[in-house]
């Protein structure tokens, strides 16, 4: 079976990647925890499709779990949200030798990895990612959080799981735009690291190739920057901020829900990797085959009407990467080849986003 490791001393894991892994959930926690009970968090669309076949798992392996079902969204990303998790697990009896599964997306991810590198002080957790952003990106590296109304993610820890699990059959249950708006994470590491990936991602939009290969690949390059970066402090992990500087401002000014955080992803990079060629030498005919390839997976290339860019740049000034008023701006000296530049102005800014209503 396709497996990443990811190299943190005594925090390393596996991420075990292909088809109906769900049923061999049991077994396999089973047999890494010594643990004979657990917690199953999982939301309300994808509890339905997979919540049974978990919980008979680890049945199966002599694991006995509560099912804790939370609303589908992001608005489960929430303080009240960890204390209900939190507070279902005690109530049902678990203690510090229980472990944790986060059954579903990111949210789940965030949400029960955070409730569980909290409870008791702390259990060991299973990440099983049910989308391609999930699966792709969030469940790798150990950041868990929940927003507050000041913000995202301004909550959290650094705790990474004993295990990932990401059944690439999930996948097929998404809602289509759902599913599509997790290639901007995809197509950002092609992007960062290995241009070549351009062509498996093509296939995969023409219904060819692995998709099992092409998680795989994408869960090296995370599991990589991850092992040098841990927790976030030698700048490695500022690449995966590629697009990201302008996106969430993209995201934010739509009003959350408008446009999917994938989409506002793809613009921002549309404006990155434009800036890239201005600054840093980036031909334009790879800002041209980024286009063409967001334009393949149906994301957005050019800025819906009613975003005006007084408001984008508004938000932008409040992201945490504009610090003591300097830019911090990932760029491409190539497809592929990713570096953080200081030298990005507002107004090179100013002018990107502009750039991406022609
Ligand atoms: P999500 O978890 O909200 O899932 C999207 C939708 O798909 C939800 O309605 C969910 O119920 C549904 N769903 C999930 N799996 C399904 C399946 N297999 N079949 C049918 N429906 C399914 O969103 P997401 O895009 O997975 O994650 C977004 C979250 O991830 C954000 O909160 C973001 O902040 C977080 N995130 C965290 C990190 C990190 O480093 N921890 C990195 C990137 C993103
Ligand atoms: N949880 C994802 C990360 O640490 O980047």
């Amino acid at each position: 079976m396709p497996s990443v490791h990811v190299n943190l001393a005594d925090r390393s894991y596996d991420i075990v990647i292909g088809r109906q892994l769900i049923s061999s959930i049991g077994d396999r926690a089973a047999e890494l925890l010594n643990c004979r009970r657990c917690a199953v968090v999982t939301d309300s669309h994808v509890a339905p499709l997979y919540a049974e076949a978990v919980l008979r798992s680890l049945t199966e392996n002599g694991i006995d779990p509560i099912l804790i079902k939370v609303p589908a969204g992001e608005t489960s990303k929430s303080m009240s949200a960890v204390e209900d998790v939190c507070r279902q697990m005690i109530l049902a009896g678990l203690d510090r030798k229980a472990f944790l599964i986060a059954l579903g997306g990111g949210v789940i991810g965030d949400l029960a990895g955070f409730a569980a590198s909290i409870f008791l002080r702390g259990i060991p957790f299973i990440q099983v990612p049910t989308t391609l952003l999930s699966q792709v990106d969030s469940s790798v590296g150990g950041k868990t959080g929940v927003n507050t109304p000041e913000g995202k993610n301004l909550l959290g820890t650094f705790s990474q799981p004993a295990l990932v699990i990401a059944d690439v059959a999930t996948l097929h249950t998404l809602p289509q735009r759902v599913y599509q708006e997790g290639f901007a994470e995809v197509i950002k590491h092609a992007a960062i690291r290995d241009a070549s990936m351009f062509e498996a991602i093509i296939d995969i939009a023409d219904g060819q190739g692995s998709l099992t290969e092409l998680v795989k690949r994408n869960v090296e390059i995370k599991a990589r920057i991850v092992e040098q970066d841990e927790h976030e402090i030698t700048g490695e992990r500022a690449l995966l901020n590629f697009g990201h500087t302008i996106g969430h401002a993209i995201e934010a000014s739509a009003g959350y829900g408008e446009l999917f955080h994938g989409e506002a992803i793809a613009l921002g990079m549309i404006a990155a990797a434009r800036l890239s060629s201005e600054l840093a030498g980036l031909p334009p005919a790879a800002v041209s085959q980024l286009e063409d390839l967001f334009k393949r997976i149906d994301l957005p290339t050019r800025l819906p009407e009613n975003i005006s860019t007084e408001i984008i740049l508004d938000h932008m000034k409040h992201d945490k990467k504009f610090s003591e008023g300097k830019i911090r701006f990932i760029l491409l000296r190539a497809l592929g080849d990713a570096f953080v530049s200081h030298d990005v102005s507002t107004e090179h800014i100013t002018d990107a986003i502009k750039g991406l209503r022609f």
